[in-house]
């Protein structure tokens, strides 16, 4: 293969990969968008096998072998795991964008290949750089996935002196690469990476432990970032075009979405990484904290008599729909309101769920139009015309005291101002609280009720009324 054809190649996937991120921006396109980063990503690893075996096929047979285990191993995980386990996922495959980098780092720091005076230091260091941001990246993402999975306790664990200490590794970090650049030979060099990949492991661990479980979408949205500067560094030390840019998107779109994510939370990042939400210094109200007064019940009878009577209607879908997986049931209740030519609409919070989109996801999915979804800038004004808003297993993102509560651990975050509307139903299993551990003030209004129960069997049983 020719450099010229190959720097097209390259270029086609680069520029492929900006346009599939472009379709994510709407669901419309996201389909689309999703092929396009497939059609670029074939193209960048069928360039790099033929680049790789351009000097002969002996390892040919284990690399092809290996890209087909990783191909079955990785459709059987997409199709098979719920969207809630998402998170877990995507925190495993950023391990395996780090440990990658750390094996690329290592490698290329002992066969450097042709290089002058200037190219060795500069790639001295770069193999340096990849390996520090890899070891992070790899065992950060790996505690990251356990405190996700359960598999580790998701509470935080701050260790006595923790930023004392993490400063102090990350100053290791920084001074030792002078001995390692003086080092006489090669042998002496990889020590001090070896010492390096160990010291940095260890920092990835003290930095995500003490992360609270509940804050660990944003941790894996940054270990994400991480993972794709680590994939830049990576490719500065192949000298591998694709890889720089590749690994600059996934950096700085990784980093982007863990911003979005703070700003809708009204956290910045440093509370989130340095904060040990959920622990005290930092804490949210206890769940029995905050308003108290009287709740008042409601029935699937009393619901679907209220719906009868509606014109408008707006859905706000949380958390707990997809706990309940009632987005189906959900989309029979939509087409069943519109027989009765109610205008039904979904309120969507930037946060909403557990994911950036997790409620567009599993809308999409249950096949609901997008034209009656909508961000919660274009719907919030429109509650106070609304008949009956449905609160689907959302509690933070329709909480009030975000308005009005100075003292509220989530005061200053943009809610959907359900209490507006003229009835407002809240289905959720208990009086218990969200992700936030906030009580929740809408609960206790006087045009609230509550629908207690799962969300799914509660949706399943209004569409069986509604239907007879
Ligand atoms: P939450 O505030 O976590 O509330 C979810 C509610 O769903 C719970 O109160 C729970 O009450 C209810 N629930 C759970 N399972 C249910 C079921 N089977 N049936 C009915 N209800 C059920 O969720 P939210 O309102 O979607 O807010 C999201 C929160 O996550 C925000 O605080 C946000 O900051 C945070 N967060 C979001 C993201 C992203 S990117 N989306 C990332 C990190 C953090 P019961 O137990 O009483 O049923």
């Amino acid at each position: 293969m020719s450099a010229n054809a190959i720097t097209v190649s390259y270029l086609a996937a680069a520029v492929l990969f900006i346009v599939a991120i472009k379709g994510f921006a709407k669901p419309e396109t996201a389909k689309g968008g999703n092929r396009l980063g497939i059609l670029g990503m074939a193209i960048a690893v069928a360039v790099t096998m033929a680049l790789a075996f351009r000097e002969g096929t002996a390892g040919l047979p284990i690399v092809a072998g290996t890209v087909a285990l990783g191909t079955v191993v990785g459709a059987f995980l997409a199709r098979s795991l719920p969207m809630t386990a998402m998170p877990e996922l995507v925190a495993l495959l950023n391990s395996f964008g780090g440990l990658a980098a750390v094996f690329v780092g290592m490698s290329s720091y002992l066969e450097p290949g042709e290089l002058d005076e200037t190219e060795r230091a500069i790639h001295l260091v770069e193999c340096w750089i990849g390996v520090a941001i890899g070891a992070i990246t790899f065992t950060g993402s790996v505690v990251a996935w356990g405190k996700l999975r359960g598999t580790f306790s998701g509470a935080p664990r701050l260790l006595p002196g923790r930023h004392l200490l993490n400063l102090a590794m990350l100053g290791a970090i920084v001074g030792m690469c002078w001995p390692y650049l003086d080092a006489v030979d090669a042998d002496a060099g990889l020590q001090w990476l070896l010492i390096l990949a160990g010291v940095a492991a260890v920092l990835g661990v003290t930095l995500v432990v003490a992360i609270g479980g509940a804050d660990m979408p944003v941790v894996v949205s940054l270990l994400n970032s991480y993972s794709g500067w680590a994939a830049a560094s990576t490719g500065f030390v192949l000298r591998n075009d694709l890889l720089i840019v590749t690994g600059a998107i996934v950096g700085a779109s990784g980093a982007i979405l863990t911003i979005i994510m703070c700003r809708a939370m009204n956290r910045s990042i440093l509370n989130v990484v340095f904060g040990g939400f959920g622990t005290a210094g930092s804490a949210p109200a206890a769940s029995g904290d905050g308003p108290q007064g009287e709740v008042q019940e409601t029935d699937v009878d009393g619901l679907v008599a209220e719906l009868k009577q509606a014109k408008e209607v707006v859905i706000v879908p949380g958390y707990g729909m997809a706990v309940a997986r009632a987005q189906h049931g959900v989309k029979e209740l939509v087409e069943l309101l519109q027989e009765r030519d109610v205008r039904v609409r979904f309120a969507i919070h930037p946060v909403a769920g557990r994911l950036p989109g997790h409620m567009n996801v599993l809308l999409a999915e249950a096949g609901v139009p997008y034209d009656i979804v909508l961000e919660m800038d274009l719907i919030n004004e429109d509650f106070p015309e609304t008949d009956v808003a449905l609160v689907i297993g959302a509690n933070d993102i329709v909480n009030p005291s975000a308005a009005t509560d100075a003292s509220s651990p989530i005061y200053g975050m943009p809610v959907l101002e359900v209490w507006e509307a003229k009835r407002t139903v809240v289905f959720k299993r208990s009086m218990s609280t969200g992700y936030a551990g906030v009580q929740n003030p809408l609960f206790f209004h006087e045009r609230t009720r509550m629908l207690f129960g799962d969300a799914k069997k509660s949706v399943d049983a209004i569409v069986g009324q509604l239907r007879d």
